[in-house]
């Protein structure tokens, strides 16, 4: 068991606290620049509620969870207390950005969930099995960050830190991207007058597909099959009765037959 401190208690901070303090974790303080939002985190999970920038009590590790460009400023903020170690939880911010707290002496690193957290409860549950990319300026430290995120069963991993905008771009294409596609696929169902549910066992087994066989290998559909007569009957559906989402469809298009090698010569 090790006690530490959340410095930003928004929707990764908390997750991670909650899934921290859930695994026996002691919080010893809450940080933030607006004192109510420390006291209704240390209301729920213990722990000092303490003003950004004020003394904070001592604990193994400090956890940064601000947003990314607040990260060094906030580190510079937290120089006036004693520190040992800190780690951000960006997955693009490298240890540079903690150099204000490095240069005071502590030790520095990332913990970055390759997880979404979109709220407290959820995020905690979901980091669960999740993985974690760890990294840090000290051995000591690295194995510390892998023996936190192991305590809340996630995986710990390593990114080489010249990777690091690279595998962001990863994540955000794994997270974000298919998000657009089923936004689009919504409203082109709901046109059809077909429930958005009825995709659901569809658009799960191709996740399930991407990760057993890889995602080139479970494209099915015109584009793969290289029908381009089936490609534009689409187009024009989508111009006719979902005309906001043309750009977006051809994008989508141009990629499936980037990704499977069949040029598509479409109007
Ligand atoms: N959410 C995710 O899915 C997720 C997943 C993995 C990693 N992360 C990483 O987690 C970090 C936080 O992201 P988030 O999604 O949790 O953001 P968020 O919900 O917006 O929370 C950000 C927290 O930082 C505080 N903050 C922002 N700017 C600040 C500043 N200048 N000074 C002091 N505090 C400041 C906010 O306080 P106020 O309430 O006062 O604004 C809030 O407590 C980022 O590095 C992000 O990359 C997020």
């Amino acid at each position: 068991m090790s006690s530490f401190i959340l410095v930003g208690p928004g929707r990764a901070g908390l997750s991670v606290a909650i899934a921290l303090t859930g695994a026996g974790h002691q919080l010893a303080a809450v940080a933030a620049r607006d004192l109510r939002s420390a006291e209704a985190a240390t209301a729920r999970l213990g722990g000092l509620p303490v003003l950004l920038g004020e003394p904070m009590p001592p604990a193994s590790l400090v956890l940064i969870a601000v947003r990314d460009e607040a990260i060094t400023p906030v580190a510079q903020a937290l120089t006036g207390s004693e520190i040992a170690a800190a780690a951000h939880l960006s997955g693009l911010a490298g240890l540079g950005a903690l150099a204000p707290l490095a240069s005071a002496g502590a030790a520095v690193g990332s913990f970055h969930p390759l997880q979404t957290l979109p709220d407290p409860d959820l995020g905690a549950r979901r980091l669960s099995g999740a993985w974690v990319a760890v990294d840090a300026d000290s051995d000591s430290l690295r194995g510390e960050l892998r023996r936190l995120a192991e305590s809340i069963g996630a995986i710990p991993f390593d990114v080489a830190p010249e990777a690091r905008a690279t595998y962001h771009a990863a994540a955000a294409a794994a997270a974000n991207f298919p998000l657009a596609a089923l936004s689009m696929a919504e409203d082109l169902f709901v046109a059809a007058g077909v429930p958005f549910d009825a995709a659901r066992p569809l658009v799960e087994a191709v996740i399930a597909n991407a990760f057993e066989v890889g995602p080139r290998a479970a494209l099915t559909g015109p584009v793969a099959r290289g029908d381009a007569a089936t490609v534009e009957a689409q187009l024009e559906a989508v111009r006719r009765y979902a005309p906001e989402w043309d750009r977006a469809f051809r994008a989508f298009v141009d990629a499936l037959a980037e990704m499977s090698g069949n040029p598509m010569d479409v109007t």
